[in-house]
């Protein structure tokens, strides 16, 4: 291992580990979880420079908007839950927003009907990212080591080129010419013209130009001058509407988290514009109410209990939630109060399944691909952030001249107002689209805390389904008492309300609990996978942390020291 941080011996180390993913490890000073093993490491170098979590987390995300292009971004948006050593907890929020020129019925035609696709499609489907100046916040407000060094590892990487994985050899073959930007062809092509192969070097130029910007200018790198001009000049000549001016205005936003408490443990969550921590709780704290000596865990009543409260957090949410700025009176007090999980809970049958009212609101599923890290420093301040371009690559366009893809994240507001069906579209007032307003988010960074001190640090990417697989999680970890790693591995469901339906994972819940839950009245439908869950449990005992990378994210690592 190496002792001290020279930019040729990082990369080095970075190509020999970059195929590497690592599940679990342990360490004494420091934890880094995320979707890529050698972002992790990066993290863990700036840990051991004296950096502290926040340091850790910068690096961290912009090493991931280099090797893990599908979501890892500085194109996109995101949310930051923190926890200082001295109890201290805030959040940032950096999540996109819409330009200027939108409207509410920016996705519909000249009747009235919404364009289906179009809120996800092209760069009208672009929210003005915040990514850049979130973690410029971040740092700002609670960083140790200069910005430069921060970055200086996602530039070398750019420069210098990653590893490909056998993941992202699998990504690049799905890529038809002409459907991606022309940065991204040495992704799919290498030198020879054929297609790259896991092991080859993905070079990145133009990203690394950009990156240099951001490194020597900070915040306005990004949202002044070269970069700037450039979005604007692609957005204009290519149909899309974002303005100088909506990048001059772009801020992130330090916000007080929401917080929840299950029997000794504190939950430190996002607040809206997330709707994760709310909606969390409101269910954390339905199952306080439950007995869970005669519930055991993945028993049909328990899948049955889980679903329910699914159902109403969900409702809540569709009727209630949205960007703050816009929605003040937003009842986050009553949601996340124990009389109100109390009523709610009170109209569960534990028999029958309750019925989903379909005249009422509709959800629609949403992009299954953001990225989440959790990391914790020597003192134990920590960090939970979960960032995102929406769908797998975005809109998957972008500047040539920038190297980095634009978000979809358009796609995340209610795109008709007052129209919902039972399938798919929803169109309650909080989240109808207005200029400078943050779309509503399921982004579900969490910290959890016992006796004041960190405990849990969890997160996940996976679209609406974020809220309930951290929160199943959670109650595996506190109220079953499973370590982090069974908990992760664990069979999790996903109930939004609107589509009337337990997902669930194939292969994880036996056909007679199936068959059960159908007799009680619930549509089942199986998936390959919920969740891909990045935590850190703090082993107060042993004076360990242990880190975990949910075994479905091929290029994950926990990497401790
Ligand atoms: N784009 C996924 C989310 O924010 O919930």
């Amino acid at each position: 291992m190496i002792k001290q941080l020279k930019p040729g011996l990082l990369v080095s180390l970075f190509l020999t580990v970059s195929s590497l993913a690592l599940g679990q490890s342990y360490g004494k000073n420091g934890m880094v979880v995320c979707d890529n093993t050698v972002a992790s490491q990066v993290g863990i170098e700036i840990l051991k420079k004296g950096g502290n979590a926040i340091d850790a987390s910068v690096a961290t995300a912009f090493a991931l908007a280099v090797t893990h292009p599908q979501a890892g971004n500085i194109g996109g948006g995101g949310f930051l839950v923190y926890l200082d050593s001295n109890g201290k907890s805030t959040t940032i929020d950096f999540r996109e927003k819409a330009p200027l020129s939108a409207s509410p019925t920016f996705f519909l035609d000249a009747e009235g009907n919404f364009v289906k696709g179009s809120n996800r499609e092209g760069l009208k489907s672009v929210g003005v990212p915040g990514t850049v100046a979130g973690l410029y916040l971040a740092h700002q407000k609670y960083g140790l080591l200069p910005w430069k060094e921060l970055i200086q590892p996602a530039v070398e990487l750019a420069e210098k080129g990653v590893t490909l994985s056998w993941t992202l050899e699998q990504h690049a073959k799905d890529f038809k010419a002409g459907d991606y930007p022309d940065f991204l062809k040495n992704y799919f092509n290498n030198s020879l013209g054929k297609p790259t192969k896991q092991g080859e070097t993905w070079v990145q130029k133009e990203l690394a130009n950009t990156l240099k910007l951001i490194r020597d200018q900070g915040k306005d790198g990004f949202y002044k001058g070269h970069v700037a001009q450039e979005i604007v000049s692609f957005m204009k000549a290519n149909g899309g509407l974002i303005t100088l001016e909506d990048l001059n205005k772009y801020e992130a936003i330090e916000r007080k988290p929401v917080k929840g408490q299950y029997k000794e443990f504190e939950i430190i969550a996002m607040p809206p514009p997330s709707s994760g921590g709310i909606a969390l709780i409101e269910m954390l704290n339905m199952m306080e109410l439950a007995n869970f000596d005669s519930i055991q865990f993945n028993s049909i009543e328990y899948v049955h209990l889980l679903a329910e409260a699914m159902r109403r957090a969900f409702a809540d949410r569709a009727e209630h939630l949205g960007d703050p700025d816009f929605n003040p009176d937003m009842p986050v007090e009553k949601l996340t109060s124990k009389e109100f999980a109390q009523m709610r809970y009170k109209n569960i049958d534990f028999n029958r399944a309750s019925i989903s009212d379909s005249s009422k609101f509709g959800q629609l599923y949403d992009g299954q691909n953001t990225t989440h890290l959790s990391i914790i420093d020597k003192v134990g301040n920590s960090v939970s952030l979960t960032y995102t371009l929406e769908q797998s690559y975005g809109c998957g366009l972008g500047s040539p001249k920038l190297g980095f893809l634009f978000n979809n994240e358009m796609g995340d507001f209610n795109p008709k107002p007052s129209y919902t069906n039972s399938g798919w579209l929803i169109g309650t007032p909080p989240n109808i689209i207005q200029p400078e307003k943050r779309m509503l988010s399921s982004m579900s960074p969490t910290i959890i805390t016992k006796n004041g001190k960190p405990y849990l640090i969890i997160g996940s990417p996976g679209g609406r389904t974020i809220i309930n697989t951290v929160f199943q999680t959670i109650l595996c970890v506190l109220e079953y008492d499973m370590p982090v790693e069974k908990a992760i591995a664990g069979m999790k469901i996903h109930h939004q309300w609107m589509p009337d339906e337990i997902v669930y994972e194939t292969n994880l819940l036996s056909p007679d609990t199936r068959k059960s839950l159908e007799n009680m009245g619930h549509s089942i439908r199986g998936v390959e996978n919920l969740g891909r869950l990045m935590g850190i449990q703090i082993m107060e005992e042993q004076r360990v942390y242990k880190g975990t990378a949910d075994s479905s994210s091929p290029d994950g690592g926990a990497v401790g020291y």
